[in-house]
């Protein structure tokens, strides 16, 4: 029996690793210096770690014959089996990327025109590229037994979906009451909180925001009244049933109060090679060095259009990592001495299988930069999704969803909206909490 911290180790494409238990599988494959994760399922283009948060979807592997599972989200255990998916004779060098330089003979649907009088040659077509792709694969018969699933029916009086610093204070400000409540997070409770600074971080102050996430994270884990779930809630439908799946369970949630507390999605730049693997989302560069604890990188580029550009600047330095420049393309002028400051946009970034060099234009010029790691640290949008289907359902019609609420909490019978998911920011940590608390406590008391 091991604990979390403890070096394990784990087969990949049949080498032996060694990584911590408890890092992410992405995490220990890029120490080894695997960077490639998968291939895009039409181009064959490589991918790699984007995201961190299992949002994009670069970085399906199989381990112990289930396919299709995060690396970036799956911690290793020790002693499991990963590969990855798409690739032949490997990821790293597959001959089908061939099918990227015939793009153009290639567009979408174009076995529909091709084939228009022949429906069953494109079929026929289709499965062969279905089988070309590498998509669709079964788990194993030992993988698919594993993973039976038990169903099961909650009638929470609050759930709280999002274990971030706000959904945390929200589920603590539900309890408080005597209500009962479930609290629905995707890994380690916290979130995407326990790996970001404050805005000043970077003259070297604490970092509080992390800080307060992880004392709220273990109050949580710590209350009675509070039923944590790791999984995902899938929607919200509008008999009023929220299936939570999770692990080997698929939970039927019949809250009287939802609480969506789901944060914010990062926002990928637009620039030829924007999915090369190096083209990393700053949360996913912020886990990697401060949750995974691995420093992948030597030398970076930032992309920014805010503050964050200098947070995350700082971060990797801290790391070790040399930051060559910070590109600001909204125009404005960084303040974190040390990496040029550049004000332009990315023309493009090169690098055959992975990250090699990023062209910023400055002007009427175009400046090269050696690099391994493009850090896009753009303003975020809020992660509204399931509070935006409700809003749908109950409201009936999609014009009354418009304007939504960015800006502020929305705190109304049946739902509240609170933190980075009602697109407000963390900046003061200690009132995302006060705010996260009461909007709760009055969640509780409208549904008891
Ligand atoms: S889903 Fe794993 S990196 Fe985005």
């Amino acid at each position: 029996m091991t604990s979390a911290g403890e070096k394990v180790t784990f087969t990949f494409e049949g080498r032996t690793l060694t990584a911590r238990r408890g890092q992410s599988v992405a995490s220990a494959l890029m120490q080894s210096g695997t960077t490639v994760l998968t291939r895009s399922f039409k181009y064959r283009r490589p991918r790699g770690y984007t995201c961190g948060y299992d949002v994009c979807g670069s970085c399906p592997v199989t381990v112990d014959g289930l396919p299709g599972v995060s690396a970036c989200s799956t911690p290793v255990q020790g002693g499991e089996s990963v590969d990855r998916e798409r690739g032949w004779p490997s990821a790293d060098r597959d001959v089908m990327r061939v099918s990227d330089l015939m793009a153009p003979l290639l567009p979408a649907g174009f076995q529909f025109r091709l084939f228009r009088s022949h429906p069953r040659l494109a079929h026929l077509a289709e499965k062969v590229m279905a089988r070309v792709a590498g998509a669709g694969r079964f788990p194993t018969a030992e993988a698919a037994a594993a993973t039976r699933t038990l169903t099961s029916t909650a009638r929470p009086d609050v759930l709280v979906v999002g274990g971030g610093l706000s959904g945390c204070a929200a589920a603590l400000g539900a309890a408080s009451t005597g209500a009962s409540v479930a609290l629905v997070h995707r890994g380690p409770l916290g979130g995407r909180a326990l790996a970001r600074s404050g805005s000043a971080a970077w003259e070297g102050t604490t970092t509080p925001v992390a800080a307060l996430a992880a004392r709220l994270a273990d109050e949580v884990r710590a209350h009675e009244a509070i039923d944590v779930l790791d999984g995902t809630a899938l929607s919200w439908f509008e008999t009023g049933v929220v299936p939570v799946v999770g692990g080997d369970r698929v939970v039927d949630m019949w809250p009287t109060q939802l609480v969506v507390a789901t944060g914010s999605y990062d926002v990928p730049g637009l620039f030829p090679g924007n999915d090369k693997p190096g083209v990393v989302l700053a949360d996913g560069v912020s886990k990697m060095l401060r949750v995974d604890g691995v420093v992948p990188w030597r030398r970076a580029v930032v992309l920014t259009d805010c503050e964050r550009g200098d947070v995350l600047a700082a971060q990797l330095r801290e790391a070790g990592v040399e930051v060559v420049a910070v590109v600001h393309q909204d125009g404005a002028d960084g303040t974190l001495p040390g990496p040029r400051h550049l004000t332009g946009r990315i023309e493009a970034a090169r690098g055959l299988k992975t990250l090699r060099a990023v062209d910023v234009r400055v002007g009427g010029r175009v400046e090269t930069f050696d690099t391994d790691l493009l850090c896009v640290a753009l303003r975020e949008r809020p992660a509204d999704d399931l509070a935006l289907q409700w809003r749908y359902v109950s409201a009936g019609s999609p014009t009354s969803v418009a304007g939504g609420w960015s800006g502020a909490p929305v705190d109304e019978d049946g739902l509240a909206v609170v933190g980075s998911a009602a697109g407000w920011l963390e900046d003061d940590p200690e009132q995302a909490r006060a705010v996260g608390e009461a909007v709760g406590a009055r969640a509780a008391g409208v549904a008891r």
